[in-house]
């Protein structure tokens, strides 16, 4: 990964857990493991994910992996105050995983493709340690698939540096889209893959403040200092775009916003 472009602040952190409450049922309400299975999660970040894995599937074991300690030792207090003892914490490189060949019985990977360089190639390396027969199972966003009311060009404009800013740092936030391309290229079978939109307007406030503002705009925002100082956008042009993306969680607002989750085999 090539620069994490949301960083690991503290505000960062409660934005993943909040992305991760709101979005639980859309997004994990399929994934359950079978009792006595064995699941990597390949960056698990602060446990946002790791809570809801865990806990849908009791009698699964986890291991969770990621390159960032701070993050990983986050995860762990957040799983022990769940009281969720079927969770091992690691530090591990995707692209260097310390675990012997065929060794998980199934793999998932939630948010990460999208900051990596060479997806294609994370993908390999969890194969790698992934059983024949196995699963795996991605979630990604893609910020393309953004669009709201009142339609907004500032907005869609401060979206766009999100997506510059990532690409700049070697990743695609745009990635939703190429799940499948991505997952059949580096070898797994009966790839399927579900969009999963999430749909926001005035009848579902709880979604308004932990997805439109607390998840999404919020994305948005955190970086906006850095926009601003490479010149991808002026102050004033940016300021408008935030107020713009906020508006959208307004009464009469709307947001939409897809996620793809998409389920291979080795
Ligand atoms: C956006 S966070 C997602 C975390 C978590 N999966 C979630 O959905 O909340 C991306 C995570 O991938 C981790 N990561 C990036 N490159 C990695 C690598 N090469 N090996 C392991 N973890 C990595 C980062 O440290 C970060 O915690």
């Amino acid at each position: 990964m090539n620069g994490y472009v949301h960083g690991y602040t503290e505000k960062e952190a409660s934005r993943l857990v909040d992305q991760a409450t709101t979005l639980t049922e859309l997004l994990h309400s399929d994934t359950a493991y079978p009792a006595g299975s064995l699941v990597l999660e390949a960056g698990c970040g602060v446990g946002a994910q790791t809570i809801t894995l865990a806990a849908g599937s009791p009698q699964a074991e986890f291991i969770s992996v990621d390159i960032s300690q701070e993050s990983l030792a986050q995860a762990r207090q957040r799983v022990h105050a769940e009281g969720l003892r079927n969770v091992t914490f690691q530090r591990a490189d995707m692209f260097n995983l310390p675990f012997a060949a065929d060794h998980f019985d199934h793999v998932f990977v939630c948010f990460v493709l999208e900051h990596l360089s060479e997806p294609a190639e994370a993908l390999i390396h969890v194969q790698r340690v992934l059983k024949p027969g196995g699963s795996i199972t991605v979630i990604e966003g893609d910020h393309g698939s953004a669009y709201f009311h009142p339609d907004s060009i500032h907005a869609s404009k401060a979206i766009q540096c999100l997506i510059d800013l990532q690409a700049r740092g070697g990743g695609d936030s745009l990635i939703g889209r190429r799940l499948y391309p991505l997952l059949v290229q580096a070898g797994f079978r009966d790839v399927r893959v579900s969009p999963r939109m999430v749909y926001v307007d005035g009848s579902r406030p709880a979604l308004m403040d932990g997805f439109t503002r607390k998840t999404f705009t919020a994305m948005v925002e955190g970086v906006g200092e850095q926009a601003i100082g490479e010149g991808l956008i002026d102050g004033a042009s940016w300021a408008k775009g935030i107020r713009d993306l906020y508006r959208t969680a307004e009464p009469d607002g709307t947001f939409c916003y897809t996620f793809f989750k998409a389920v291979g085999y080795k």
